[in-house]
């Protein structure tokens, strides 16, 4: 069940499930999702304390007053605080995982560890930015339609698309009832973020990185060149999985968050 928060006179949902434990692991979803896109790993984590938050502008959480992933780093912020969470372990997918760099480079005193979840720490390439900026056009010109159902698709490997069209389906689905400044302020985000390599190698923390060795989006060469520069690194390549680990391959992507907990719990 979601709870809410106000900040800045905006709501703020989040959901927090299972036992008390002593390090609650923090998910933070992707582009064009809510919290909702962790339901597969749920049952795989049954002993840990999961926050998962509606990053503003989407899901339940409302349209945020500015972009950018310092705003969404804020928000997370605003949710511990409110949860007195002083320490937790946070592992963000994809945008999920660029505001998890962020939140690092501010607020590292609140983590025991963090996890990037096909992400990495680059700004946006020229190309990127580009795509982006079309993205905006399209909103903005009433086709959220079209742009949510470009996109997906090209999160999932095409076998896995053909297999369970569902997935893909429901997913286009809860993309479309996202607001649209809610996308655009995602859009123009990304493209503002800076390049979060220094956080990296800066962190005093262990860091996990779960990719894709299909993902076209974050490229696993990319990711692992940035893991390489980290004092302590868990690197989880994922063979036959794209963008979307948790709905291609459930079962790893569970194992990596339950054993990195594990060891960062232990190591703590
Ligand atoms: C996401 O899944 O959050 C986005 O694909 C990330 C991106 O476009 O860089």
């Amino acid at each position: 069940m979601k709870d809410y928060l106000h900040l800045d006179g905006r709501r703020l949902a989040y959901q927090l499930d299972g036992p008390d434990n002593r390090l609650p692991l923090v998910l933070l979803h992707g582009f064009c999702e809510d919290a909702s896109v962790f339901d597969p790993l749920m049952p795989l984590l049954p002993r840990q304390r999961v926050l998962r938050v509606d990053l503003p502008g989407f899901g339940a959480s409302d349209v945020p007053g500015r972009p950018g992933m310092a705003m969404y780093a804020e928000a997370l912020r605003a949710v511990l605080d409110d949860l007195n969470i002083r320490r937790c372990v946070l592992v963000g997918h994809s945008m999920g995982g660029y505001t998890t760099l962020e939140f690092a480079s501010r607020y590292p005193e609140y983590l025991a560890g963090y996890g990037l979840f096909h992400a990495h720490p680059f700004e946006d390439s020229p190309e990127r930015i580009e795509n982006r900026r079309r993205g905006i056009e399209m909103i903005r010109s009433g086709k959220k339609d079209l742009y949510v159902s470009q996109l997906f698709p090209a999160l999932f490997t095409p076998a896995f698309a053909a297999a369970q069209p569902q997935v893909l389906h429901a997913l286009i689905e809860q993309g479309r009832r996202q607001p649209d400044e809610g996308i655009v302020a995602a859009l123009e985000g990304m493209i503002g973020r800076r390049n979060h390599l220094d956080t990296l190698q800066a962190a005093n923390c262990p860091v996990l990185f779960v990719l894709g060795k299909e993902d076209q989006i974050v490229p696993y060469t990319e990711a692992l060149d940035a893991a390489s520069k980290t004092r302590v690194a868990d690197i989880r390549l994922l063979p036959g999985v794209a963008h979307m680990g948790m709905y291609e391959n459930p079962v790893q992507v569970a194992s990596a968050l339950n054993e990195f907990s594990a060891f960062v719990t232990a190591s703590f």
